[in-house]
């Protein structure tokens, strides 16, 4: 059995990326391939769990940035044992919703904690389970925090609450990232519109993985 390809979506919040993701995955199950889409923190039950604790609980308001990274590994290591890994080897296609670039980018530079303990952390929680091909849809950060603030209402989450300059750090993360591994990482403009960001997404995804 030929293993699946796992590809992974990311960038900050607002950037179009849940919209982007259920259009690419509706492409693929077009083409009849059988795709497992998931998402970061979350996926699992323990997963959803964790999630809700980091994003959403009052009383994790003083989680540790620590803390936070070592939640975020936890919900990770799950989800590649209990689906990730299982479905890549029965020849599924895993698509997910942020994977440990996110941590890299929001723990290990916009929180500004060692970076060699979050690839450390990332790679442990990880294993073999690395993305074939990564989709980093970039914004600006004014501009994707004020429709992701618009979108979630008057309950945002804690992530949300973190001020502008944090937000810039991620997105500056992401696009050193992408720099330093091109051959996985790539950047797709997400300021233009819907149909040619996903128009972008499919040329990307035709040149660097189907044959
Ligand atoms: P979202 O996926 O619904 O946008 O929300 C997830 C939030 O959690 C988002 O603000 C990014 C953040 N996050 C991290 O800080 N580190 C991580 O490793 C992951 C997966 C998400």
């Amino acid at each position: 059995m030929q293993r699946g390809k796992f590809i992974s979506f990311e960038g900050s919040e607002g950037c179009g990326k849940s919209t982007q993701i259920r259009r690419f995955v509706e492409m693929l199950r077009g083409e009849g391939r059988e795709v497992v889409l998931t998402r970061e923190p979350g996926g699992t039950v323990v997963g959803e769990k964790i999630r809700h604790l980091l994003q959403y609980d009052p009383e994790a308001a003083n989680l540790t940035d620590e803390s936070e990274l070592l939640l975020f590994a936890a919900s990770r290591a799950q989800l590649v044992r209990e689906l990730i890994l299982p479905a890549l080897e029965a020849g599924k296609w895993v698509v997910a919703d942020r994977f440990c670039d996110s941590t890299t980018v929001y723990q290990g530079i916009a929180r500004g904690l060692d970076t060699d303990s979050v690839r450390r952390i990332n790679a442990f929680a990880v294993g073999d389970a690395l993305p074939d091909l990564t989709l980093l849809l970039d914004l600006d950060a004014a501009t994707g925090h004020a429709r992701a603030v618009h979108s979630s209402g008057p309950v945002g989450d804690r992530m949300e609450s973190q001020p502008l300059a944090f937000f810039e750090a991620v997105r500056e993360g992401y696009l050193t990232l992408a720099r330093s591994e091109p051959e996985r990482i790539a950047v797709i403009d997400a300021s233009v519109g819907i149909d040619e960001v996903s128009a972008r997404i499919d040329q990307v995804f035709r040149e660097r993985l189907k044959r």
